[in-house]
């Protein structure tokens, strides 16, 4: 704990001057994704909507955007230990919005954590948050979201054992270690370590791409109060991202619920899918096909940029341009309203049109299933050996993270309603190719291939392969200090 205090003392002229402009240095800042609003822009929306950023947990607004971050997974073993260590310990490192904002004063490591619904019966908190996912826990759910039951998930997540995640992000991964010895004496015997994770950005070129090749991160809701969008993002109000409703308990207030789900890449696996499947077309080679068939899954290229403004080629131009690669709704040019049979830009399929439908459901559109996505990648690159035979020998995916103030309409509703459902948004669209999941059966995909839309894929492997998470609720540093604390 004095290390880490001290190390911050000592870095602050530092942290001032690498922070003037830009990101915290323990952020990403690649051009496609929209950059973070300065402290003050920041806190001038918060004023005008009276909400209070310093009381709301950092990682619920920040997006994916961490340059390391490891997520240590806890069971509580005496309570009333736990809630005065928290106090006294844990309580003064947990990092709230403003200090990772351009021009705010980044600590060296920044924490958050968050409690599942059998980590608030360990601590005797019997208010009702009126979520039942989050009641239930994901173990119990698994099946429900397309999951061939637990069989593949890792033990640490069977059972519903875990009581709560701290989430550790910074530059390097030595910060994080500090920072983990602090934090484990400061929690002494009152937890027992059940799991970690290690979540890194890739390297460079890649940084802020998974680990299929796509930039990430780049549509999330403007989330009124803390920024402004940028063209084409959607505009949420707090309450759809933190709790604010009155049916809430009022310590729930400017919290919001954490999704977690470790979701494995099989990224070799991927790719010979797309060598195996070209997109013919007379103007494109077979490569090229293949980068087509890649694009089309998703909704948009490596680059980011989305197949709606350019359907045949990625444009990294356009995908580095937060003015232009999110400014589009589906909607045929000039029209107020998608044409319901073209696919020839964006399949109905793609993942990002299954999870945001835009103009698909009318517009304006309607803020109710929006989530922020907060993952990172977790993994080695793919080794030679890997690439040369196709199959993957070592772990790598996304630790996907999402916040939203209700499971059942934000990442349970996206997975089960939408990407699963093959129905979803018209007739017969087939299964989202990325995360669709059929409980480990073929799925169909449809729409794919501009040159043949009525051309139907049936997808024999899960390319990602849910290893398991849990639910959690991320409170705010006001109920952290009293509801969690004695
Ligand atoms: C390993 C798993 C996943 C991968 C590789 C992945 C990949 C991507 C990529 C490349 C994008 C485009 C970048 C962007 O628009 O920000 C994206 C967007 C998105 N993803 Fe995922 N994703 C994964 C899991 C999920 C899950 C589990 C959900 C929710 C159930 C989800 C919901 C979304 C949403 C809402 C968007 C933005 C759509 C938009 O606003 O246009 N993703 N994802
Ligand atoms: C905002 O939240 C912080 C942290 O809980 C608290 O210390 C502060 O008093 C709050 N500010 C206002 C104006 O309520
Ligand atoms: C839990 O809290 C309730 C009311 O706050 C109290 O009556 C009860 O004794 C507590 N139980 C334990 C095991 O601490
Ligand atoms: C951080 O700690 C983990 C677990 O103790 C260890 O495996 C890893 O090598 C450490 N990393 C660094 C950079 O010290
Ligand atoms: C887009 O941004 C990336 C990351 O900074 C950079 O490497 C790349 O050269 C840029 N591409 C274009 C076309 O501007
Ligand atoms: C589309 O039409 C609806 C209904 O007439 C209207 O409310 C909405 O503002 C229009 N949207 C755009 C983008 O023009
Ligand atoms: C890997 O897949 C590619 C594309 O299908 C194929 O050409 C190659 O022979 C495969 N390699 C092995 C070792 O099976
Ligand atoms: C999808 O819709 C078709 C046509 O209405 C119907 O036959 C089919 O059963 C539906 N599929 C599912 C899984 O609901």
């Amino acid at each position: 704990m004095k290390l880490t205090l001290l190390s911050s003392i000592i870095l602050l002229p530092f942290t001032l001057a690498l922070a003037k402009g830009g990101n915290s240095k323990l952020l990403i800042n690649p051009p496609a994704q929209p950059s973070l609003p300065s402290i003050s822009e920041a806190e001038s929306a918060a004023n005008a909507v009276g909400l209070n950023l310093t009381n709301i947990q950092g990682d619920i607004l920040i997006g994916m955007k961490k340059k390391k971050e490891l997520f240590f997974f806890f069971g509580i073993v005496d309570a009333l230990a736990f809630k005065s260590n928290l106090k006294a310990h844990i309580l003064p490192l947990v990092t709230p919005i403003p200090p990772l904002l351009p021009g705010g004063t980044s600590p060296t490591t920044a924490l958050n954590i968050a409690f599942s619904q059998n980590g608030f019966d360990a601590l005797n908190i019997t208010d009702n948050l009126g979520d039942a996912p989050f009641a239930n826990g994901q173990f119990v759910g698994a099946s429900g979201l397309g999951d061939p039951g637990t069989v593949n998930w890792i033990p640490p997540f069977t059972g519903n054992k875990i009581h709560g995640v701290i989430l550790l992000a910074s530059d390097t991964i030595d910060n994080i270690n500090n920072t983990l010895i602090d934090l484990k004496s400061g929690l002494g015997q009152s937890i027992t370590e059940i799991y970690s994770l290690q979540g890194a950005a890739r390297p460079p070129p890649e940084e802020g791409h998974e680990h299929f090749g796509f930039l990430d991160g780049i549509s999330n809701p403007a989330v009124q109060g803390f920024r402004d969008p940028s063209p084409g993002q959607a505009v949420v109000s707090p309450g759809e991202i933190l709790v604010e409703d009155s049916s809430r308990p009022p310590w729930a207030q400017d919290g919001s619920f954490l999704v977690f789900r470790q979701l494995e890449q099989l990224v070799p696996e991927f790719n010979k899918f797309l060598a195996d499947n070209p997109i013919r077309a007379p103007a494109l080679t077979t490569q090229q096909g293949s980068d087509l068939l890649g694009a089309r899954m998703v909704g948009r290229w490596k680059s980011g940029a989305p197949t709606f403004l350019s359907p045949l080629v990625d444009d990294p131009v356009l995908g580095n341009d937060t003015s232009r690669n999110n400014d589009f709704t589906y909607a045929a040019p000039g029209q107020n309203q998608s044409d319901p049979t073209d696919q020839s830009h964006t399949p109905f399929s793609a993942h990002i049109r299954k999870t945001r439908p835009r103009a698909d459901l009318g517009l304006p559109e309607k803020p109710k299933h929006h989530i922020v996505r907060g993952g990172i990648p977790y993994g080695p690159e793919q080794s030679e050996d890997e690439i040369r035979s196709n199959t993957t020998k070592t772990e790598r995916g996304l630790a996907f993270v999402c916040y939203q103030s209700s499971i059942a309409a934000g990442f349970q509703f996206l997975q089960q309603t939408w990407a699963n459902n093959v129905n979803f948004s018209k007739t017969d669209t087939g299964f989202d190719p990325i995360i669709g999941a059929n409980r480990g059966a073929p799925r169909v995909v449809n729409g794919l291939d501009p040159t043949l839309p009525s051309r139907r894929f049936t997808i024999m492997t899960d390319f990602i392969v849910s290893r398991g998470g849990e639910y959690f609720f991320s409170p705010s540093l006001s109920a952290l200090a009293t509801t969690f604390s004695a």
